[in-house]
């Protein structure tokens, strides 16, 4: 059985603080899962990680339940959830509804993720009453990367965090089970945090939130070239695999592998009967 949304929120009445971690395969998953990670996100940051796009936009529904049936058939216990990509919640609920059910359905995820705060309330509110527990995720939503301007951090002035408060607000009223709270400074997330009964996880939000999240690739230092701030490296993984590469290639052209180690072999018999043939 795998955690339930109802667990999740007991969580912060016990102010036990809450892992979670994205993944998009099913070996990455496992690891994730066995780990004890009760929250396991299949980002739409996987457009960026995994597939090379320069934003979350480009991302479709068939890419997010491509990856979605990987992560849950590596996690056993841990909820899964599908972030609901770009434009695939504002056209319309028979849309929003086909679209959550299919991360549901097809993807076998227990949960879905969107992003937007008041504008979305309505819509999270349909999809919960279908029995679809919904994750809300407000501050940097980064589907909205071309409005906001880039990846800076949200409500600053005291007008936009009033309204950050109101959709963290709108979202507890909606019926979402947590709120990411994502590029928030820290006493604003506090804040939040005392503010809503659920539990709230940061990314880049400061301490005070009930749970953390971290993109994987950024705390396994998959990528050299940008460490994000708000990341912290807890391995090196694309050096220790740029070494392995290397040495790989030294012993394919030097001839020290394959040995007779990773190698088969047949009958001598057989062997001298086929030559002579
Ligand atoms: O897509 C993603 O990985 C996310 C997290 C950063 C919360 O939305």
């Amino acid at each position: 059985m795998h955690i339930t949304a109802n667990e999740i929120k007991e969580m912060k009445l016990r102010a036990e603080k809450i892992v979670m971690l994205t993944a998009y395969d099913y070996s990455t998953a496992k690891l994730v899962d066995e780990a004890g990670v009760p929250l396991i996100l299949v980002g739409d940051s996987l457009g960026m990680v995994l597939l090379g796009y320069e934003s979350t936009i480009p991302v479709t529904m068939d890419e997010m339940i491509h990856h979605t049936k990987a992560v849950t058939k590596g996690a056993k216990q841990g909820m899964v959830i599908g972030d609901m990509p770009f434009m695939t919640y504002h056209t319309g609920t028979s849309d929003t509804l086909r679209n959550a059910a299919r991360f549901i359905q097809e993807g076998g995820a227990q949960a879905v993720k969107l992003e937007g705060g008041t504008v979305v309330a309505e819509t999270v509110r349909r999809i919960v009453d279908c029995g679809i527990p919904v994750m809300g995720h407000i501050g940097l939503t980064p589907q909205s990367i071309h409005q906001l301007g880039g990846h800076k951090v949200q409500g600053k002035t005291p007008d936009a965090a009033e309204r950050l408060l109101g959709d963290a607000r709108a979202l507890e009223q909606a019926g979402v089970f947590a709120i990411v709270l994502e590029l928030v400074p820290a006493p604003l997330s506090k804040l939040i945090t005392e503010k809503v009964s659920i539990p709230t996880i940061g990314i880049g939000a400061g301490p005070d939130c009930d749970g953390q999240v971290q993109v994987i690739s950024d705390l396994l230092g998959m990528f050299a070239d940008f460490v994000p701030k708000h990341a912290k490296q807890y391995a090196k993984l694309a050096g220790t695999i740029r070494t392995a590469i290397t040495d790989y290639m030294a012993e394919v052209k030097s001839g020290s592998f394959p040995t007779a180690e990773h190698s088969s072999t047949i009958d001598d018999s057989l062997l001298e009967e086929l030559a002579r043939s």
